[in-house]
C-alpha cells in the first residue's frame, strides 16, 4: 500500500469535529478513492482537555498551529480555525511556505487575502483548495472552477446563509421571533462564533466575493460589496411579503454591467413560487446563468458539521490524486482588477414598509415624495397586522402610526433611497422606512 496522505488540522470545532468523524467512519472507502490511507497526523485546536466525540490517540497535538502548519510530519495542512487574518493567516503563509498543500473552510481569509495566498501556493509550487468556504456541501468551488470553465457567466447569486435563511423561515413558517430562532440555530452549530457576521450579511459577503471571483475572473473585493443583513427584518414585512406573493431571503447577488461589476448582499424578495423561495431552512442555494450552458441551481445544505467536512475532504481527495488547479481558475497575477458598478443605478422594484401618523395629507405628502424622484407606485396597502381588528390602527389608538406597504415599479437606487430619505425627514411617519429590493429572477 502506498504511503498516508498526513493531514495536520487545526481547528476542532464543529467542522473539525466533522472532518475526524468523517475520517473515523469513512476509512476503507477514503483510501479507496485516495488511492492511498488518509491520516491525520497532527491536530492542533484551543483546548487539549475537551470531551470529544473522535479520541486523538496517534495523533501529535500541536499547542501552536503555525507550527503544525510548517511540520515535516505533515504533507496536507487543514486550516479549520477560521477569521481574516491573525493566527488562521500567519498557518497558512507557514504551510504554503513549506511547500505544504492547503485546505481551508475560512471564506473570511480567502475573500481578504485570496489573491496574495493564491500567488503564494504558485510561488511554492503548492496548491490551497477551499470547496467548504462557500455554501457548506454544495460543491460550487468546483463547479466554477472546473464544469463552468468554459462559460462566461453572466450573474451568479444565491442563498449562502444557512443561519439566516434558518432564521427567516423559521420567522415565516413559526410566526416566531429573530432572537429566539437565532438561539436555536447557534445551538445547532451553523451560526460564527460571532453571529453578527451571518445576519449582518458579513459571512454572505466573504462567499460571495470568492463566487465573484471566479465567476469574472477579478481579484475577490469583499471590500467592494454593498452589504445589509436580515436585523432590521420584522414580522410585519414577513406577512406582508408573503400576502403579497413573495417570501423575504438574503441573497447574495454578483452580477456584469455595463459600469463594471455588481455585487450586492442584502434582503430580497423573491416571488412566492420561484425556487429559491423554497429553499428553507439551513439549506442554500447558488444560481449560476452562464452563457453556454443556461441557468444553473445548485441547492443543499450551507452549514453544519458533516456537509462542511464532506467538503473539505473532496479537497483533501483532490489532493490525494494529484490535482492541483489554480486556486481562482486563473494564474494569481493573471486576476482581474476589480471595476465596482454604481449601485445607485441598479434599477429594480421595491417593497417599502412606512408607519405612518394616521392624520389627513400624510398619504399625499408621501406620494408627492415619491412623484418628485418620479417613482412610480404599483400598489399602496394600509395594512393591519395579522390579528388586529378591523376600524383600528396597528397601535389601536387614532392618530398613532399606522402600517402601510408600497410596492414601486421599477426604479433606481439612487432614486427610492432619495424619496425615502425626503420621507422621513417630513415627519409623517414614526420609524425610518423600511425598504427591501424585488429581485427579478
Ligand atoms: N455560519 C455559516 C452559515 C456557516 O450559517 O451559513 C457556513 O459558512
Amino acid at each position: 500500500m502506498s504511503q498516508p496522505l498526513r493531514l495536520g488540522i487545526a481547528g476542532l470545532g464543529t467542522v473539525g469535529g466533522g472532518l475526524l468523524r468523517l475520517i473515523e467512519t469513512h476509512a476503507t472507502r477514503l483510501s479507496e478513492t485516495a488511492g492511498r490511507p488518509i491520516a491525520v497526523a497532527g491536530v492542533s485546536a484551543r483546548t487539549r482537555a475537551k470531551a470529544r466525540a473522535t479520541k486523538l490517540e496517534g495523533m501529535s497535538w500541536f499547542d501552536d498551529p503555525v507550527a503544525l502548519a510548517a511540520s515535516p510530519s505533515i504533507d496536507v495542512f487543514v486550516e479549520l480555525i477560521g477569521g481574516g487574518d491573525g493566527t488562521a493567516k500567519a498557518a497558512v503563509e507557514a504551510a504554503l511556505a513549506a511547500g505544504k498543500a492547503v485546505v481551508t473552510a475560512n471564506k473570511a481569509l480567502l475573500a481578504r487575502h485570496g489573491a496574495e495566498l493564491a500567488r503564494l501556493a504558485e510561488r511554492y509550487g503548492t496548491t490551497l483548495n477551499f470547496e467548504a468556504a462557500v455554501a457548506g456541501g454544495i460543491p460550487v468551488i468546483k463547479t466554477l472552477r472546473e464544469a463552468l470553465a468554459g462559460n462566461r457567466i453572466r450573474r451568479v447569486y444565491g442563498i449562502l446563509n444557512g443561519t439566516c435563511n434558518y432564521i427567516l423561515t423559521k420567522m415565516q413558517d413559526e410566526h416566531r421571533a429573530f432572537a429566539d430562532v437565532l438561539k436555536e440555530a447557534q445551538a445547532k452549530g451553523y451560526a460564527e462564533a460571532d453571529p453578527t457576521f451571518d445576519i449582518g450579511g458579513f459571512d454572505t459577503a466573504h462567499k460571495l466575493a470568492l463566487l465573484t471571483s471566479l465567476a469574472f475572473g477579478t481579484r475577490p473585493a469583499f471590500d467592494q460589496i454593498d452589504v445589509e443583513g436580515i436585523e432590521g427584518i420584522t414580522q410585519a414585512d414577513i406577512e406582508a411579503a408573503e400576502d403579497l406573493g413573495y417570501r423575504i431571503k438574503l441573497l447574495g447577488v454578483a452580477l456584469k454591467t455595463e459600469s463594471g461589476i455588481e455585487q450586492r448582499v442584502h434582503p430580497a424578495m423573491v416571488p412566492q413560487h420561484s425556487a429559491i423561495a423554497e429553499v428553507s431552512g439551513v439549506t442554500n442555494c447558488v444560481a449560476i446563468d452562464g452563457d453556454s450552458v443556461g441557468n444553473l441551481l445548485l441547492v443543499g445544505p450551507g452549514a453544519g458539521a458533516s456537509p462542511t467536512a464532506s467538503a473539505v475532504m473532496s479537497d483533501i481527495l483532490d489532493i490525494a490524486r494529484g490535482g492541483a488547479p489554480y486556486p481562482f481558475c486563473v494564474p494569481a497575477d493573471r486576476l482581474q482588477p476589480y471595476t465596482r458598478a454604481t449601485l445607485g443605478r441598479h434599477q429594480g422594484a421595491y417593497y417599502v414598509r412606512l408607519a405612518v401618523y394616521d392624520r389627513p395629507g400624510a398619504m399625499a405628502a408621501i406620494a408627492g415624495r415619491m412623484g418628485e424622484r418620479h417613482v412610480s407606485l404599483e400598489s399602496i396597502v394600509q395594512r393591519r397586522p395579522r390579528g388586529a381588528q378591523i376600524g383600528i390602527n396597528a397601535r389601536g389608538q387614532p392618530g398613532e402610526p399606522t402600517p402601510v406597504i408600497l410596492i414601486t415599479h421599477e426604479t433606481t437606487e439612487e432614486a427610492i433611497r432619495a424619496a425615502l430619505d425626503a420621507i422621513h425627514r417630513d415627519g409623517n411617519v414614526s420609524e425610518k422606512p423600511q425598504m427591501v429590493r424585488i429581485e427579478p429572477l
